[in-house]
This record gives C-alpha cells, sequence and structure tokens, in this order.
C-alpha cells in the first residue's frame, strides 16, 4: 500500500468518530505512545486514540515531572508516533507553558503541533483559565481535548499525585470547568485521579465523551500511559493501574541470556554469521 493509500484508510479514526461512540456508548480505548515502534504495535492492535502525553517526560526522559517537556520535544515525538500510525487517531499534549502564557503563543505552538508533527488534534491542561484559549484554538480549526482533575503540569500548585475533587467545592468547580470546555468546543475530556461518584456526573452532564484514568468505569473511555500496562516501569503502582504485561522481566530475561551467549561464545552461531 502507497504512503498515500495508507494515510487515507476509511477506517480511520476521527474526532467524530470518538463523539459518536459516546452516543452509541461503545467505549473508546486509548494509550499513550512516543515513538514509531510502539506506535505501529498499537495502532496495528487496533487501539481507537494514541495519546502523545507529555508522560513522556517520565517514561521517555526519567524527568519526576510532566513540566520540563518542551514544545520541540512533543514535536519530536508526536512526529515519530504519526508517521507509526496508519488508523488511530492521534492527539498531541501541547507541554507546560505553551499555551498558558496568551492565546497567540497558544495558537502558534497547537499550529505547530498539526503542521510539523502532522497530529489530529491536541490536548491541553485546565478548566476556565484555558476556556478563551480553547475556543480560539478550535475556531482556527485545529480539535482540542480537554484534561480535568489531577493535571500533572500543576503538580507544584497541587503539591501531590492524589486523587483530586474529593471535596464538595472542588467538585462543584470541576464540574463547572467541564462544561465550560464543552462550551469552549473542546470534542471531549480526559478525567484523571477523581472520585467514580465524580466521573460519572461529568459524564453524565456533558455531550463529549470523557476518558477517565483512575476514574472509575462510568466514562466513556479509558486511558493508561503504555509502559505502566505493559510492565515496563516496577515501580511505579497506582491502584487504577492494571498490567496486562511483566515486560520488565522479559526484556531482563533476554538481555541476561544475550550477555551469557556473548560470553560463552554461544552466539553468534553458524547460522547467523556470513
Ligand atoms: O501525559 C499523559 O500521558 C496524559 C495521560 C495520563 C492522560 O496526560
Amino acid at each position: 500500500m502507497s504512503t498515500q493509500g495508507r494515510k487515507n484508510r476509511s477506517d480511520k479514526v476521527t474526532t467524530q468518530t470518538v463523539v459518536n461512540m459516546k452516543r452509541s456508548g461503545e467505549k473508546i480505548s486509548m494509550l499513550t505512545a512516543y515513538d514509531y515502534t510502539m506506535a505501529t504495535i498499537v495502532d496495528s492492535a487496533g487501539i481507537d486514540v494514541i495519546l502523545v502525553g507529555d508522560s513522556a517526560s517520565n517514561v521517555m526522559a526519567g524527568f519526576d515531572t510532566t513540566v520540563p517537556m518542551t514544545l520541540e520535544h512533543m514535536i519530536y515525538h508526536t512526529s515519530c508516533v504519526v508517521r507509526g500510525v496508519e488508523r488511530a487517531l492521534v492527539i498531541a499534549d501541547l507541554p507546560f507553558m505553551s499555551y498558558q502564557v496568551t492565546i497567540k503563543e497558544a495558537l502558534i505552538s497547537a499550529g505547530r503541533m498539526m503542521k510539523e508533527a502532522g497530529a489530529h488534534a491536541i490536548k491541553v491542561e485546565g478548566g476556565k483559565y484555558v476556556a478563551e484559549t480553547v475556543k480560539r484554538i478550535v475556531g482556527a480549526g485545529i480539535p482540542v481535548m480537554g484534561h480535568l482533575g489531577l493535571t500533572p503540569q500543576s503538580i507544584y500548585k497541587f503539591g501531590t499525585y492524589k486523587v483530586r475533587a474529593k471535596d464538595d467545592l472542588e467538585a462543584d468547580e470541576l464540574i463547572k470547568d467541564a462544561k465550560l470546555l464543552e462550551e469552549a468546543g473542546v470534542f471531549s475530556i480526559v478525567l484523571e485521579k477523581i472520585p467514580t461518584s465524580l466521573a460519572k456526573k461529568v459524564t453524565e452532564t456533558v455531550s463529549v465523551p470523557t476518558i477517565g484514568i483512575g476514574a472509575g468505569p462510568h466514562c466513556d473511555g479509558q486511558v493508561l500511559v503504555l509502559h505502566d500496562m505493559l510492565g515496563l516501569n516496577k515501580d511505579f503502582s497506582p491502584r487504577f493501574l492494571r498490567r496486562y504485561a511483566d515486560l520488565h522481566t522479559t526484556m531482563t530475561d533476554a538481555v541476561t541470556n544475550y550477555m551469557k551467549d556473548v560470553k560463552n561464545g554461544d552466539f553468534p552461531n553458524e547460522s547467523e554469521q556470513y
């Protein structure tokens, strides 16, 4: 299949597909990816949405928070993912301080993510403080996903990665924020680490799909960080995480066996040489 053909597949997931999935009651599956090889695997498996999250900061770069991520880093990761994807909708996070300072800067950041990286949509964190910005980005023709609850770019404001909006005040704010984002034109909203009952209420309140991470089963879809659900990272074990593989052990065993074979002269054998 030519590159042109691959990119023009008729079953490609669009933002409209995702909105329609909420209407028809079909759950939306979303995972992160940050590089070409992982993106090809996740896309071939049939995932609906790939998020190039700024969690790349933790997972790929080894930082403690998502704060250090730059627009250049995110454009690089997103372009790698886009080259590996035929079907899934690819959404890219706008990193910290690439959209908060002025609306003009936000439009430039979102535009670069679409034009230079080839993203299909962008995601921003926050509610009322970004609503006007969201409106302008959507007005420019760029689909936007919102993100409420535990928004990791605000970690220094929160001071903790614990569950958000457990009290009525913060819960009411979050519902208002979700409505404001909907009015501003988002096509979907991530709800991170909030009580199940609140996520249910938000999901019933807004017409756009909610995608939960640590937000219970009532969201319209679920997202996990790929490296966490594959068990690549042994140290991160939040309650919401389900591990579907133990690739840390699988990879450690593979490396150990390779080392053994090299040391004892077993690799390469006769059929592995020219
Ligand atoms: O950066 C990220 O991976 C995210 C998800 C956890 C939703 O924002």
